[in-house]
């Protein structure tokens, strides 16, 4: 799909955004200018317009129920865009972020551990004190610990927890924690709280970083989305410019619904997702997405092996990092975003596509390089990763809008689908180009513009 550039413009904005848990108030300028003089380009059939800037690394992002756009922004804190006070203590909350299915608690996590804190989404405060409720996820390199609430089993947490480095060989061994997606019941939770790598239904291990955590509204399935290995080998050659591709996993249900593969072993440190099955040496018996063994095969370690762990349900370009998945309410669309990898010669990633889904599945087969379509990208990727849109996470509003955060530029941004678009940024009908519809698209596009600023109030910071 083409891709159009755009301008944002220019809005004005009265509000205050204030601290909810771990970070000290800030002032409020009114203009909204992108932060890059490259602006981010749209699909033909959407709509996009920048609802903040200036944010400090903002990472996971979600409304609560009175529509405040609840944002954490990396080593700084938990901030509503929008609201009134409540002090704060200083922590390094760095990406993981919830709420409650009743929407009066608030979960975020540090590299450590995830917490909770009563909250009120009337005033958008949290209480003073928190509890811990999973610890004992120390790790370095890969920290961000991925917080999702299941909203079809009350009470259920997930938390993916990453690995320490490209290659972790601790995290062969089950009983580290590393490289695993787990649930845990906080129901029943007792004042000790839960050890990561005791406890907790394990959905998953072998799964390298695998940021993006997603719930199917219809079927209750579990999908993630995982960044793979970097610098990859194999038989003597360097493969990694389009090897190993990066994946989506299945996980089951939460819910008792049986899965067999549900808690087995995705491949990590072992076995990776081929991308470019040609570019393999020693490839016949490789299509794509198939789990390849990096490095040298051994009588132990081998492309055998690597046939017997979980495959992913999808595989994408190698080295765009995905971050994030979201659903739309029908489940039909899930989005993901890629904030993009330095790992390639032709960088890849830095955008925001949509995978087609039916019955609770990816419509594309796991053989399928060509299961996403670009929604919001960047019209140069070589200006990244400094001076370019990094999409991170995402969040719908009641309105079915996406919300996009980009933690290098220190913005959100807001994409509708709206058939008679062609890739422009609300509230500037000059820019964008001429292109095709995207036919059976939302008409959500009329309600983007001034009357999203001013409805949802996010403001500046300086
Ligand atoms: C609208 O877009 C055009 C073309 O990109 C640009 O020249 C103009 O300054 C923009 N207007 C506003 C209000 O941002
Ligand atoms: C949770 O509370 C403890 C005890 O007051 C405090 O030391 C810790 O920093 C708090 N953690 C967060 C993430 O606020
Ligand atoms: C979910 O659990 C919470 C905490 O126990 C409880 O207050 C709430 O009523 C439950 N919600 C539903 C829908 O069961
Ligand atoms: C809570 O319930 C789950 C099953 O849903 C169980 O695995 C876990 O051990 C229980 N936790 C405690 C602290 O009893
Ligand atoms: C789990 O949820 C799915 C989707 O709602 C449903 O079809 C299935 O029967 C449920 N399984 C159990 C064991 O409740
Ligand atoms: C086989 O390869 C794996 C992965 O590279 C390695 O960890 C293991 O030590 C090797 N085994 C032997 C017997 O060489
Ligand atoms: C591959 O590894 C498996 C064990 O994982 C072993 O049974 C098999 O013999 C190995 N194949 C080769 C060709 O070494
Ligand atoms: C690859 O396929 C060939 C022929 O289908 C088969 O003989 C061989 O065992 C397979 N090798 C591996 C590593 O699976
Ligand atoms: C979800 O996506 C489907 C397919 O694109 C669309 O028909 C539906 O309206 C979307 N729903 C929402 C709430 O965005
Ligand atoms: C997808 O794979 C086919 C070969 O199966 C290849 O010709 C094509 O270039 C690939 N497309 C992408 C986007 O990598
Ligand atoms: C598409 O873009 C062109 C060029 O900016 C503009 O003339 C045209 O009106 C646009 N069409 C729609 C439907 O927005």
């Amino acid at each position: 799909m083409s891709m159009f550039s755009f301008s944002a413009a220019a809005v004005l904005l009265s509000s205050v955004i204030v601290p909810v848990v771990g970070q000290s108030s800030s002032s409020c300028s009114t203009t909204l200018t992108p932060t890059n003089s490259i602006k981010p380009s749209l699909a033909p059939g959407y709509r996009a317009a920048l609802v903040a800037t200036g944010l400090t690394d903002p990472r996971s992002i979600e409304f609560d129920s009175s529509g405040n756009l609840l944002v954490v922004q990396a080593g700084a804190g938990v901030e509503s865009l929008q609201l009134q006070d409540n002090g704060g203590t200083c922590v390094t909350l760095n990406h993981g972020l919830a709420l409650s299915q009743d929407g009066k608690t608030l979960y975020a996590s540090s590299a450590e551990a995830a917490y909770s804190w009563d909250y009120d989404p009337a005033t958008s405060t949290a209480s003073k004190t928190n509890t811990t409720l999973v610890s004992n996820m120390k790790t370095d390199d890969h920290t961000t610990r991925t917080l999702l609430m299941s909203q079809k089993v009350n009470g259920t947490l997930l938390i993916s927890r990453g690995s320490t480095s490209n290659i972790d060989p601790e995290a062969e061994t089950l009983s580290s924690g590393h490289s695993q997606i787990r649930a845990f019941n906080l129901l029943n939770i007792t004042s000790d709280g839960y050890d990561f790598d005791t406890d907790g239904l394990r959905l998953g291990w072998g799964l390298r970083n695998s940021v993006g955590v997603a719930e199917h509204p219809t079927t209750g399935g579990i999908y993630s989305v995982e960044n793979s290995v970097d610098q990859a080998t194999r038989d003597g050659q360097d493969v990694h410019e389009d090897n190993p591709g990066e994946e989506m996993n299945f996980h089951g249900y939460l819910n008792g619904t049986e899965y067999a593969p549900q808690g087995s072993n995705y491949g990590y440190p072992y076995c990776f997702a081929a991308w470019a099955p040609s570019d393999l040496p020693m490839n016949s018996n490789l299509t794509i997405g198939s789990q390849f063994a990096i490095g040298n095969q051994n009588n132990t370690i081998n492309d055998t092996y690597c046939a017997e762990q979980t495959p992913p349900r999808l595989t994408f370009q190698a080295h765009m990092a995905p971050l994030d998945i979201v659903f739309n309410n029908s489940g039909n669309d899930g989005w993901v975003t890629f904030h993009g990898s330095w790992d390639r010669t032709d960088p890849s990633g830095y955008k925001v596509s949509t995978i087609q889904f039916a019955d609770g599945e990816p419509v594309a087969p796991a053989n399928s390089n060509t299961s996403y379509t670009d929604i919001f990208a960047n019209a140069n990727n070589g200006v990244c990763p400094n001076n370019c849109f990094r999409p991170v996470s995402m969040a719908f509003d009641s309105q079915g809008r996406m919300f996009v955060s980009s933690d290098a530029s220190g913005e959100i941004y807001v994409v509708v689908r709206d058939e008679a678009s062609n890739g422009t940024v609300a509230g500037n009908s000059s820019s964008g180009s001429s292109g095709g519809k995207t036919s059976g698209a939302d008409r959500l596009g009329s309600s983007v513009g001034a009357l999203v600023f001013a409805a949802l109030a996010i403001c500046m910071m300086t």
